[in-house]
């Protein structure tokens, strides 16, 4: 199982260094679980040093698609890497709607993570009219197969999928356990890498969510801000046999 934590435009550097600290006291090292924080560009290094040595990694949460540039308010993979970060989410439904991106410009900062020895975690989900007009699978086919496309199967060891369906995420409506069952058993066809579930997970609907066959973990935001949700996540996923 993976549980990652995305922690959005929250946590300054200060909180982030006590958050993790707290975090590694209670989750470092613990059996069939592994996780991973994406805090904010401004406090990556404060999670750096905190989670250094531990089993705890550290993700952005999105990355141009050159190494440098004349990019204003931009940051590349490789300034990623440097500091220490191994992956990064890209194409969260919220960069979908919010900041224009694509499925080819998710394409392009994958394979510029890639190659910066850096992981991935591409988002996909359909939007709640996308969902009323039953065209769930032909959106989850299109964004995942313009993920596909950027990553050659030798590399696919660093591709985890993230479902999101739009209509959850920080509604507080999660997808039911069998919705989200049938969408990661679509997505597996497509592609053989890890699929996520995210979508107001908590601590109170995270076994029945991770317990379906085709979840592999999930990208909590909301509930990943306080050490004491996120960690009871992270032990729930770790007592579920993979
Ligand atoms: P949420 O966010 O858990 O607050 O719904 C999930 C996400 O946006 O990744």
């Amino acid at each position: 199982m993976l549980i990652v934590g995305n922690w959005k435009m929250f946590k300054t550097g200060l909180e982030t260094a006590s958050f993790c600290t707290e975090l590694a006291r209670r989750v470092d090292g613990l059996d069939g679980v592994d996780v991973v924080v994406c805090p904010a560009y401004t406090s990556l290094d404060e999670a750096v040093d905190a989670l250094g040595g531990t089993s705890i990694a550290v993700y952005a949460q999105n990355a141009h698609w050159d190494a440098e540039g004349a990019y204003t308010g931009e940051v590349s993979a490789p300034m990623l890497a440097e500091l220490g970060v191994t992956g990064s989410l890209v194409a969260h439904s919220e960069r979908r709607q919010l900041f224009a991106e694509t499925d080819e410009s998710a394409a392009r900062r994958i394979d510029g993570l890639l190659g910066a020895g850096l992981s991935v975690i591409a988002c996909v989900g359909e939007t709640e009219r996308e969902r009323d007009e039953g065209r769930t699978e032909e959106v989850l086919e299109r964004q995942v197969s313009a993920i596909a496309a950027a990553v050659p199967p030798e590399e696919r060891g660093r591709l985890v999928i993230a479902y999101e369906p739009v209509w959850a995420i920080g509604t507080g409506a999660t997808a039911s356990p069998d919705q989200a069952q049938s969408a990661h058993a679509f997505i597996h066809r497509l592609l053989q890498v890890p699929v996520l579930y995210g979508g107001s997970v908590k601590p109170d609907n995270a076994r029945a969510l991770l317990e379906q066959g085709d979840v592999d973990g999930a990208l909590v935001g909301g509930a990943s801000l306080d050490v004491e949700s996120f960690g009871l996540i992270c032990e729930t996923a770790a007592r579920i046999p993979s």
